[in-house]
């Protein structure tokens, strides 16, 4: 049986013009980490919220733990538990009647969730804010608070909406853990991330969606190798007076070019300063380095530095969803 299955899952959202979940389909095994990976506004939450029975579908099916979400909502809720992408904690409550009341609400016995709520709070590092009004909480603590509150009822299916957005370093990577440890556990995690590195690192399969329908599903393996031109250069050059455009044209007309791009992520900077343009190559990218070269001195360009690397996850996205802002 699948931990989830969704069917030409459909969500047009009152006065929407268009939908946010557009006949998306896919299915988790039990035990699977599976990342859906999306940039903004993609329907990521909304699936979800579908999911989880927050949102109501257009139509299609969803099921979780092999119950139809639509039919079950009750049962459905006691198999499943949602980190949101928001913070929605009771803010006026201390950390550990969030999580005792969590439990008292799906039935946990008074001593059986006060049990769990001490170990849980350990394990997340928040035996000391047990009192803490979670108002009173950093936004890395709520997010700990929020996923020990989640496992308050051992559910089978864990959605995790963009678990680390805001986090810190350490935090980050101790959530990472405590993925893993629950996959380890037997517990199957979705989760939502625009974080590659993260999805790459964590996912057993990726999704990934935009406009509400799906684009690839793979390993995160596999997707990077079926990327036209897995391996890349990276050239680091002073643009001559033609210009940083006009180099990275000449060096994406090259033989075995899949793509160039320009690397920069700041905002402009002095005319001299170097550009980072990756170029995304169908051949052997060793092969590439002199022409590479010789393409931008013949520009008037100055190299710096040119090396090879690998593609990688968030080339994939690029490579699929485009570079367009939402
Ligand atoms: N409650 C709502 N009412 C109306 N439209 C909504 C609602 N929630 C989401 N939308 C719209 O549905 C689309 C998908 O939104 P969704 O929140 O599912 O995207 P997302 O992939 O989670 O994005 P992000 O990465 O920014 O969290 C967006 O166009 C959004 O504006
Ligand atoms: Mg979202």
């Amino acid at each position: 049986m699948a931990a989830v299955e969704v069917a030409d899952l459909v969500k047009r959202y009152p006065k929407a013009r268009t939908n946010a979940v557009d006949g998306l389909s896919f299915t988790v095994a039990e035990g699977e980490v599976f990342g859906l990976l999306g940039p903004n506004g993609a329907g990521k939450t909304t699936t979800v919220g579908v999911l989880t029975t927050r949102v109501v579908p257009t139509s299609g099916t969803a099921r979780v733990a092999g119950l139809d979400v639509r039919a079950e909502p009750v049962t459905v809720c006691a198999k499943l538990a949602v980190v949101p992408q928001r913070q929605n904690l009771d803010r006026s409550l201390g950390v550990r009647d969030n999580l005792t009341f969590h439990a008292a609400y799906h039935g946990v016995g008074r001593a059986e969730r006060n049990r769990r709520a001490d170990a849980l709070l350990e394990r997340m590092g928040l035996s000391d804010k047990a009192k803490a009004i979670a108002d009173d909480l950093s936004g890395g603590q709520a997010q700990r608070v929020m996923i020990a509150r989640a496992l308050m009822h051992r559910p089978e299916v864990l959605f995790l909406d963009e678990p680390s957005t805001g986090l810190d370093p350490q935090a980050r990577l101790f959530v990472h853990d405590q993925i893993r440890a629950l996959r380890d556990e037997g517990i199957t995690v979705v989760l939502t991330t625009h974080d590659m590195d993260e999805a790459h690192k964590l996912s057993d399969r990726v999704g990934v969606v935009d406009h509400g329908r799906l684009l690839a599903l793979d390993t995160p393996d596999a997707l990077v190798r079926s990327l036209p031109g897995g391996a890349t250069v990276e050239l680091v050059a002073v643009p001559g007076p033609d210009g940083t455009d006009e180099l990275i044209a000449a060096l994406g007309d090259l033989d075995g070019v899949a793509r160039a791009e320009d690397r920069a992520t700041g905002p402009a900077t002095a005319p001299d300063a170097p550009v980072t343009v990756r170029l995304a190559v169908t051949c052997d990218p060793a092969t590439l380095l002199a022409p590479a070269v010789e393409a931008a001195a013949k520009h008037g360009a100055t190299v710096r530095d040119v090396s090879l690397g690998e593609a990688t996850l968030e080339d994939v996205f690029i490579e699929l969803t485009g570079r367009d802002l939402r």
